[in-house]
């Protein structure tokens, strides 16, 4: 493995900065893990959720998929949301897009890709839903965009659609979700503005008030 070599020496000379900074950093944190923040995002290399934030190892719980898709029938992102608020309690879900976004380009195209297909399905339901403001914009990096952003929003409804952000309300747990996109050409975050912090900004036919509040869990699970 002559390419990987390098990784792993690369691997070691990280660890042992960090541990002459901090000697007690790993013990520190192999025994505990604390985030305030659950990053979901795009899997695109380009947006690494710890870099990009100035966050150091512990302070970020992650969630990184094509295309930053929170589906309601995708277990997998579903059981990172229910760790991260009910465990782990962070106060803060961030779904972050990207412009550029080739998962949402393949969205807008009408070519077979394979099995993502079905995974971009979702993308292609945020591309009909706003079919008419996509179709106003000519220039097709601005639709694309534009359509990156969107999803964005949409997505950040999925996540306050879920029963357990709608249970962490009615505990009274202190929790937003919020919206960012990020600029590949400038590494900066934008904030959409579609924070969402109560049940009030769920819309009434997603809003389970009659369902039995669910205890928190808090056995610690494994992550
Ligand atoms: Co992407």
């Amino acid at each position: 493995m002559p390419g990987l070599e390098s990784l792993l020496r690369q691997n070691r000379s990280w660890s042992e900065g960090v541990r002459l900074a901090d000697p007690q950093y790993f013990e520190r944190l192999s025994s505990l893990q604390t985030p305030e923040y659950l990053w979901i995002g795009c899997s695109d290399s380009r947006v690494p959720a710890n870099q990009v934030l100035g966050l150091a190892p512990g302070e970020v719980f992650v969630h990184r998929n094509i295309a930053n898709v929170v589906a309601h029938s995708d277990f997998n992102s579903l059981s990172v949301l229910e760790y991260a608020v009910a465990v782990l309690k962070v106060k803060h879900v961030i779904v972050c897009g990207h412009y550029g976004c080739g998962g949402v380009k393949g969205a807008l195209t009408d070519h077979h890709l394979g099995l993502i297909d079905n995974w971009l399905r979702h993308i292609r339901d945020v591309r009909q839903k706003h079919i008419e403001e996509l179709s106003a914009i000519e220039d097709e990096t601005e639709r694309l965009d534009r359509l990156c952003e969107l999803n964005v929003a949409d997505q950040v409804s999925h996540v306050c659609q879920t029963t357990i952000v709608q249970h962490a309300w009615k505990r009274g747990q202190s929790l937003s979700v919020h919206g960012w996109i990020y600029g590949l050409r400038d590494g900066l975050l934008k904030d959409l503005q579609v924070s969402a912090s109560s049940i009030g900004d769920v819309a009434e036919a997603y809003r389970i008030n009659g369902v039995k509040v669910a205890a928190a869990a808090t056995a610690a699970i494994p992550a």
